[in-house]
């Protein structure tokens, strides 16, 4: 019986030790370490001699013709006009930065947006990339996600698509411009994403869907 109590009383204090026993001595041993976590890589270190490569040195030049990037930290501009000139993106308070004329959607585009064709084309390019995927090339909303039965993407064709009074299928300019702006419902928003700019150009490209599927010229269901 004693033979027990002294096996398990040497058992209990090594499992003690083991666990408490060095802590705070210190050691030039490198730890113990049972998950290593990627700890330990091969890697060169600043300024450091390395026979790998010819002329001795480890860090290496840039490569011929980088690019450097971030190195320009631009000046605040002066107004919001010279901060849309140079980012496109600014949180101006004007119509043409909301799509809102006081607390109403306004419907048009902002004076002053000259819309011609390469307009209609950077709407096109731009709603092709950002908005085809759930609203469809053609502005159905039947995109490549509706396939995957994930989202019901607001149809742009739906009747009276074109009849401002009709608030179930028509949504005003300003009303869409700040849908890619902010986001609705389920849609997240692309105001930082998609320029001032791009978001009326993509708007005046979606009335051009509509008027073309009204007109017969794009069959959409
Ligand atoms: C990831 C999928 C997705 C993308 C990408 C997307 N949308 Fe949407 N959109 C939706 C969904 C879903 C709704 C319906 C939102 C709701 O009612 O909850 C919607 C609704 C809308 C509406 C109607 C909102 C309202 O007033 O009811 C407009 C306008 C719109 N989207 C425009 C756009 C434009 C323009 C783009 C491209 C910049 C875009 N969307 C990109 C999914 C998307």
């Amino acid at each position: 019986m004693l033979k027990y109590f002294f096996l398990s009383y040497a058992f209990v204090a090594a499992i003690i030790v083991a666990a408490f026993g060095t802590r705070g001595s210190k050691s030039e041993l490198p730890p113990i370490e049972v998950f290593p976590d990627m700890d330990h890589q091969a890697k060169v270190k600043f300024q450091v001699k390395s026979e790998f490569f010819a002329d001795g040195h480890a860090a290496r030049m840039p490569v011929k013709n980088t690019v450097p990037m971030g190195f320009q930290v631009p000046d605040k501009p002066a107004s919001i006009e010279a901060a849309t000139a140079a980012y496109g993106f600014t949180n101006g308070v004007d119509y043409y930065h909301t799509g809102k004329i006081g607390d109403y959607y306004g419907d048009g585009l902002p004076q002053g947006l000259k819309v011609d064709k390469s307009l209609i084309e950077r709407g096109e390019r731009q709603y092709n990339i950002y908005c085809a995927v759930c609203h469809a090339q053609s502005g159905n909303g039947k995109g490549v996600t509706s396939k995957y039965g994930i989202l019901a993407a607001f149809n742009f064709h739906q009747p009276g698509n074109l009849d401002a009074s009709n608030p179930g299928a028509y949504r005003a300019d300003g009303a869409i411009f700040d849908v890619i702006t902010n986001g609705k419902g389920l849609m997240g928003s692309y105001g930082a994403n998609i320029s001032v700019h791009d978001r009326w150009a993509i708007v005046a490209y979606i009335r051009t869907l509509q008027v073309a599927a009204q007109e017969g010229k794009v069959t959409v269901q």
